[in-house]
């Protein structure tokens, strides 16, 4: 035991006497990769059983989201009112779909987004990417209300006034690590039992799964798998 923590601690001391980072480093990325989606495929296999998961689909299939949010809005949701919070709403698809198929007077639908695309680069696509050039999506339902801005910025202001309205739903759909992990350890203080999470890019390794893993790891928040499709990059969790 003693052996083997003066050989951690000297090897750790060498390294970065060394600075063998510059042997490392171009390496790095790839088995950040590796290690994320060796954790993800674990999961995977660790959550197969779910009540509804197409898991092996043959492609991946983004018109798979709406038989995915029908299931849930069915089994999982009810008739409301709900309070629907959406983290990334872009032109307002998955927002717009929400409204129309949560009817309740006393619903409460937030959709959160810079307006001005990513804030960062996330994978292929650059800062600024889905920009929607500030403009906010046409929803005329008055029970709908956007926040423009980062999430970092207006979140908090957002939280202090919270009210919710019947059961939470959270569309985590900002595919960003630093995004999703924000958001989730944020509303940590307002999660209640029986609440939804939904990730729209659950299956990224390194963003939304890697966000998902710390957050729970940390806060020793429960998050039980209930729905899953488009091979998990659709995946919806019950707070327990
Ligand atoms: C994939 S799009 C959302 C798509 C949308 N839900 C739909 O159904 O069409 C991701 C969005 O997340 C937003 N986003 C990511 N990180 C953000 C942050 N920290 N603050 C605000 N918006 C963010 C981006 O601006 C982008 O519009």
């Amino acid at each position: 035991m003693q052996t083997r923590l003066l050989l951690i601690r000297k090897t750790k001391l060498w390294f970065v006497r060394l600075q063998l980072h510059r042997v490392f480093k171009p390496f790095a990325g790839a088995m950040d990769q590796l290690l994320h989606l060796t954790r993800l495929s674990e999961w995977v296999h660790a959550n197969r059983k779910l009540p509804y998961n197409d898991f092996p689909h043959p492609r991946w299939d983004y018109g798979k989201r709406l038989e995915f949010y029908a299931h849930l809005n069915a089994h999982a949701i009810g008739e409301g009112p709900i309070t629907y919070l959406e983290f990334g709403v872009a032109q307002g698809h998955s927002f717009k779909w929400w409204v129309a198929n949560q009817k309740a007077s006393g619903s409460r639908f937030h959709g959160f987004d810079t307006f001005t695309g990513l804030p960062e680069d996330w994978g292929v696509f650059k800062a600024g990417a889905m920009s929607t050039g500030s403009k906010l999506p046409d929803v005329t339902d008055d029970r709908a209300t956007f926040h423009a801005g980062l999430f970092q910025d207006t979140l908090p202001g957002f939280l202090t006034t919270f009210q919710r309205s019947g059961k939470l739903l959270v569309q985590m759909d900002a595919d960003l690590y630093t995004s999703t992990l924000y958001v989730l350890t944020s509303i940590a203080p307002i999660l209640r039992k029986g609440d939804i999470i939904m990730f729209d890019e659950f299956f990224v390794p390194t963003h939304e799964f890697k966000a998902f893993r710390e957050f729970t790891a940390s806060y020793r928040i429960n998050l039980r798998p209930i729905a899953a499709a488009n091979n998990y990059y659709f995946t919806a969790f019950v707070v327990e």
